[in-house]
């Protein structure tokens, strides 16, 4: 252990930087042990760690909505050259460069909203995009805008998910009078949250799986594999000229901080 942070000063640093939403093992020193989902996010992680590159030497990752900073530490173990977090809260920032610093991990923090990616004037070769969309009110505008800044080769995506696990193999059109594939539960249905589900005001839609496939699809990402339930990790592809991109002024390099 370092002599700077002995597990006394580790505690009583946590505590201050609290609450945490990631439960981070800090030299023995748990951020969040009473987190209502366990040992999270390192459960959700175990389940599809084995999916992404072992070796990420030379490699820049950029985890969008990165809170404590459990997955950007992650990747940095992996060797990865650079990785960035962002995220626009500036508690959660606080709490991973803390997290970080007490590891011994060399990783940038950032104050930047999803919408403002196009700011870093910069492509990753890993996106980490986790966790995030069902808490936008514009989720497929992000997804444009990740595709259309930041994202290089390999996009990991995870969006909590409710209705049908199907998914229902889509034509590519249907006449005006075909209406029963929109009560199949294996059509892409966003879920619209007008109020609060699960105590949580900032939850805003909730995917079925058809749907979170169909969206990144539609953003321009192939999902070469769908490790755990609501996770899949894509390659960026280009995108067919059908002039659908991000409908969004992207900020001026540097505007957003
Ligand atoms: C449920 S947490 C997910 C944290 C982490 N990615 C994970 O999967 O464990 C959602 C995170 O997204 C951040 N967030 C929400 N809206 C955002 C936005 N517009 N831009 C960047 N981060 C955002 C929140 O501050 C929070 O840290």
């Amino acid at each position: 252990m370092s002599e700077a942070w002995t597990q006394e000063r580790i505690r009583e640093r946590a505590r201050a930087l609290g609450p945490w939403f990631h439960n981070i093992n800090l030299k023995g020193v748990s951020t969040a042990p009473e987190h209502f989902l366990g040992d999270y996010p390192r459960i959700k992680w175990q389940r599809f760690a084995g999916a992404l590159p072992h070796d990420l030497a030379g490699k820049s990752v950029l985890d969008i909505g990165c809170n404590g900073g459990f997955y950007a530490m992650e990747m940095k173990r992996r060797g990865a050259a650079r990785v960035l977090g962002i995220d626009f809260d500036e508690d959660y920032l606080a709490q991973a460069r803390f997290a970080a610093e007490v590891e011994g991990l060399d990783i940038e923090f950032r104050r930047l909203s999803v919408y403002d990616v196009g700011a870093l004037g910069e492509r990753f070769d890993v996106v980490f995009f986790i966790g995030v969309l069902y808490h936008l009110r514009h989720p497929l505008l992000a997804l444009d805008l990740v595709h259309e800044h930041v994202a290089r080769d390999l996009l990991v995506f995870q969006s909590m998910q409710r209705g049908s696990d199907r998914v229902l193999p889509l034509e590519p059109d249907y006449e005006f009078w075909r209406t029963d594939i929109f009560d199949d539960p294996g059509y892409p249905k966003l879920h619209f949250i007008e109020r609060e589900y699960a105590h949580d005001p900032t939850n805003w839609w909730a995917p079925n799986r058809a749907c979170s496939e169909a969206m990144l699809r539609s953003a321009g990402f192939a999902v070469l594999s769908h490790p755990e339930d609501e996770v899949f990790i894509c390659r960026r592809s280009e995108r067919a000229p059908d002039g659908y991109g991000a409908v969004y002024p992207a900020r001026g390099r540097g505007a957003a901080g």
